[in-house]
């Protein structure tokens, strides 16, 4: 078996069209809308440095600057904040900015798919393993799901996906793969299906957004075979991936919100205010108050 390559650096493909959020995504990124008091991408930035990763690339495209200003200084608002004594937004401000040369920026033209933004990472990434993370996937829980797969990939080498169970009759509105032997921090997948028919699911372990792949990928995706939605699907490559190559299952044990969704960003923005010290509390409070002045509006209608 050939050594396992250690995993240094990620893609954060940022440049889809987020048509789900219109208007708001009009003229701002759907990656930079926030969760609580930070956007979504800086999860994902987070917990690919929690992870280890050195390097992320970031796939942008076509009104995405504000992405590229968040991740770069601000000497004018530091300096405002310093001279006002803001100490504590100083140090958090300069704690979340990568260190410079460890942050790289591509160019995806035209958002023709997934698969296509991760293939315009290609020429950064080189010949070795990557990691990849959607950033409007929030995984919320004790630890980063990425560290996670690279606890599996470390063991297992190849290729790993994160999943999570859904209620088997949710299983047609996502990625599922089906679960083999079990293994160190996860499972070996059997098979892979995108959006299966009712009954047609091999489980109901769903992908969310995090990946460990091979560069053979690339390989793959360099068809531009397009797939679901006349887009080039990433999951189409994978499967084709999965005939020459393992592939393992990460089952996440915290949570993970689909901030690409309305109802999964809204929750993603309850969740994380409830497990905040400093507001938490409060939010709790609201929250109760709002469920059960709702709840008496439907019973009193
Ligand atoms: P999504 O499919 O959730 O994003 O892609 P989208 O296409 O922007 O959303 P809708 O369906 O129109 O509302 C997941 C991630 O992949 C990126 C997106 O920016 C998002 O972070 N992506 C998607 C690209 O970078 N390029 C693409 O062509 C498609």
């Amino acid at each position: 078996m050939d050594p396992i390559r250690r995993v240094r650096k990620a893609v954060i493909p940022v440049a889809g069209n987020g048509t789900r959020f219109l208007p708001a995504t009009k003229a701002m990124p759907k990656e930079m809308l926030t969760v609580v008091d930070r956007p979504v991408v800086q999860y994902a930035l987070d917990e690919a440095r929690e992870a280890g990763i050195e390097h992320i690339v970031f796939v942008t495209g076509r009104n995405k600057q504000a992405i590229q200003d968040h991740f770069d200084d601000a000497p004018e608002l530091i300096s405002s904040l310093s001279r006002s004594g803001k100490t504590a937004q100083v140090s958090e401000l300069e704690a979340m900015l990568p260190a410079a040369g460890t942050v790289s920026f591509t160019r995806q033209q035209a958002p023709l798919g997934l698969g296509h933004a991760v293939w315009c990472a290609r020429d950064l990434i080189g010949n070795e393993p990557f990691a990849l993370l959607l950033p409007d996937m929030i995984c919320h829980g004790p630890r980063g799901c990425m560290a996670g797969l690279i606890d599996l990939y470390n063991f297992a080498g190849g290729n790993v996906v994160g999943v999570e169970q859904c209620p088997p009759e949710e299983t047609y509105k996502y990625g599922i793969v089906g679960k083999g032997d079990a293994v160190p921090h996860g499972f070996e997948v059997t098979g892979m299906v995108e959006k299966p028919r009712a009954g047609e699911a091999p489980s109901n372990y769903f992908l969310n957004g995090r990946y460990i792949l091979q560069p053979e990928i690339f390989d793959l995706l360099a068809r531009q075979e397009r797939g679901a939605g006349n887009e080039i699907q990433l999951t189409d490559s994978m499967l084709h991936l999965s005939k020459n190559q393992r592939f393992h299952a990460h089952p996440y044990e915290g949570q993970t919100f689909d901030c690409g969704s309305k109802q999964g960003f809204i929750e993603a923005n309850v969740a994380l205010a409830l497990s905040r010290p400093d507001i938490g509390g409060m939010v709790f409070e609201s929250v109760r108050h709002m469920v059960l002045t709702h709840e008496s509006r439907i019973q009193a209608a």
